[in-house]
This record gives structure tokens, C-alpha cells and sequence, in this order.
């Protein structure tokens, strides 16, 4: 009589790298989640793929002397998103890698996109952002998945891809991805926490208050090639999901992100709520309401938790 699978196929892992070797660095604001090593995270690439994880999904934490205004290293093969995607691609050959394009970890500001007369300028931006794709595919990436929400900037990085040779790279578009204050612990992860402080992300990322404008910033992202679309924040926004579902023909997929986690973290710490249950009823929440895949900083407890 259930109507919703949850699966171990549905589940995407993010996974946080930093420079330097050594034993994983916790994040403070996400409990039990961690910066690793290359090394760290291929160890947890490898679970991932015992686990029956189709994917995990990178970011960086940039050390702050290599950041700059435009976030140039971003768009450099030698940076540290590079080096950890082709030694995972090299250790566990078959989970795929899911590569973040956005300028917020390498940008002195936070931001995704460069700043120029105090503003997040779109189209300079999107040239860098085709630099950063292109660089993480000659990496080896499986996934190229775009989180700055610029205008325009799917139809450009896949041109820039084929241009490369990498038409086999996916892209997973986040479509409708809103200006939230739930990304506050993922900021701390990646050291870009001065934006949240600063100036908001309201110019590019949408307004909680909008629902159709998602579906119009879904169509554009389709027409513009995307293979799959994202909803994020996932809880507070599954409506969103739902109706992206519905309207659209594409997998969708939501971000289950930073401050859902350690909301229901900080709950169970405080004795309020059953941790792995209200782990798993939010997961299937997410394929109640149409998601395909899900990313989640619980991937691997849940996963372990689910018939192989
Ligand atoms: C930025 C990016 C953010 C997240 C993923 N990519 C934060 C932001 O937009 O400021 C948030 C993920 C999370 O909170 O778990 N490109």
C-alpha cells in the first residue's frame, strides 16, 4: 500500500574538501559533518559507492589568501576542487562526482558572481562560471551542477563544454534556488560566511515569497539544456518541488541544506524529537513530493539504514 519508495539510488552526499592533509576538521555549526583532506573525502567516496550512493557532491573550503575579488582561481585546473575531483574519479571510477559552479568559495565577499560598483554583475560573471565548468570537466567530473543562479549562464557553460569535448557532462541546474537563510551553516563549511553578515544574495537568488517565478526560471534553465533541474531549500520549500514535478518532464532533485540538518540536529540534541525517525520521514517527504534525488548531509546514515 506505499505509495513512495525511499531508496539508496535517490541519495546524494555532500561532501566538504579543504587544502592540507591531516585528520577531518569538524564543522561546528554541522554537527558530525566535516572539512576533509583529498585523501578524507576519497575514503568517503569510497563508502559512498559501498553504500549504493550513485553520487557525491563537492565543495570547497578555499584557504583565504588564494581568494580574490573575482574568485579567479575558481577557473584555474589546478585548484583544489580539480585535484580532489580527478583523485576521486581515479580511486572509485564508478560513483559519479557532482561538482559545484558558483565564485562564493573563492570570491573575497561570499559572493557567487563578481562585484563591480558595489553590485553582483551577471554577464562577467557567466564568462567565469564557463571557465570554472570547463576546468572541473578536463578534472573529470560526471556532473557539472551550477548554484550561483546567474541569468543566461546554463546555455553558456554547456556551448563552453562541447566546445571542450565534454558533451557527455551532465548539468544539473539549481532552477529555483532562493535567497534563504537557511544556508547559514554551509557558509561556515566553505568560509564564506561575511556575505551573510554583509550583503544579501537577494539580486540573483529568488524571493521566498514567489512560486510561479520558479516555474518561469525552471522553463528557461530547461530551454537552455539543463538534464535535471534542483529546488533549494528542500523542507521549507517542497511545494516548490511538487509543483516543479508536475509542470515538468526533467528529474528534479532538492537540496535537503545546511540549516534543515542542523535544525533537526539541534532538536534531537535537545531530547525534542526521535533523530534517525524524523531523519527518514523528512527524506521521504522529499519523493512524496515528486523529488527524484536528493542531496543531504544524511546520505550515508540513511543509506545504511535502507535494504541494499
Ligand atoms: C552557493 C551555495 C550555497 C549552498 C550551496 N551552494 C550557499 C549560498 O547560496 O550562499 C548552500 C547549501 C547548504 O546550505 O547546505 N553557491
Amino acid at each position: 500500500m506505499k505509495e513512495t519508495q525511499l531508496t539508496r539510488d535517490a541519495l546524494i552526499w555532500p561532501l566538504f574538501v579543504r587544502e592540507g592533509g591531516g585528520a577531518a576538521e569538524p564543522v561546528a555549526t554541522l554537527p558530525g559533518v566535516a572539512r576533509h583532506s583529498i585523501d578524507g573525502l576519497v575514503e568517503n567516496a569510497r563508502l559512498a559507492a559501498d553504500l549504493g550512493i550513485p553520487a557525491i557532491a563537492i565543495f570547497p573550503r578555499i584557504n583565504p589568501e588564494d581568494k580574490d575579488d573575482d574568485g579567479t582561481l575558481s577557473g584555474d585546473g589546478g585548484n583544489l576542487v580539480c585535484r580532489a575531483t580527478a583523485a576521486e574519479r581515479a580511486a572509485v571510477p564508478d560513483l559519479g562526482v557532482i561538482t559545484d559552479v558558483a565564485l562564493d568559495p573563492f570570491t573575497t565577499s561570499g559572493h557567487d558572481g563578481m562585484i563591480r560598483d558595489g553590485e553582483v554583475v551577471n554577464d562577467a560573471t557567466v564568462a567565469m562560471l564557463c571557465r570554472q565548468a570547463v576546468v572541473q570537466a578536463d578534472a573529470g567530473t560526471t556532473v557539472i551542477a551550477p548554484s550561483d543562479m546567474m541569468d543566461g549562464r546554463i546555455g553558456a557553460i554547456r556551448s563552453a563544454l562541447d566546445d571542450a569535448g565534454h558533451h557527455h557532462v551532465l548539468i544539473m541546474s539549481y532552477a529555483a534556488k532562493y535567497a534563504s537563510g537557511f544556508y547559514g551553516p554551509f557558509r561556515d563549511a566553505v568560509g564564506a560566511g561575511q556575505t551573510a553578515a554583509t550583503v544579501g544574495k537577494d539580486t540573483y537568488q529568488m524571493d521566498p515569497a514567489n512560486s510561479r517565478e520558479a516555474m518561469r526560471e525552471i522553463a528557461l534553465d530547461v530551454d537552455e539544456g539543463a538534464d535535471f533541474i534542483m529546488v533549494k531549500p528542500g523542507m521549507p520549500y517542497l511545494d516548490i518541488v511538487s509543483k516543479a514535478a508536475e509542470n515538468f518532464d526533467l528529474p528534479v532533485f532538492a537540496y535537503q541544506v545546511s540549516g534543515e540538518y542542523a535544525m533537526i540536529e539541534a532538536a534531537a540534541a535537545m531530547g525534542g524529537i526521535d533523530r534517525s525517525r524524523v531523519m527518514m520521514e523528512s527524506l521521504m517527504s522529499f519523493r512524496r513530493a515528486g523529488a527524484r534525488g536528493i542531496l543531504t548531509y544524511f546520505a550515508a546514515e540513511a543509506a545504511a539504514l535502507l535494504p541494499k
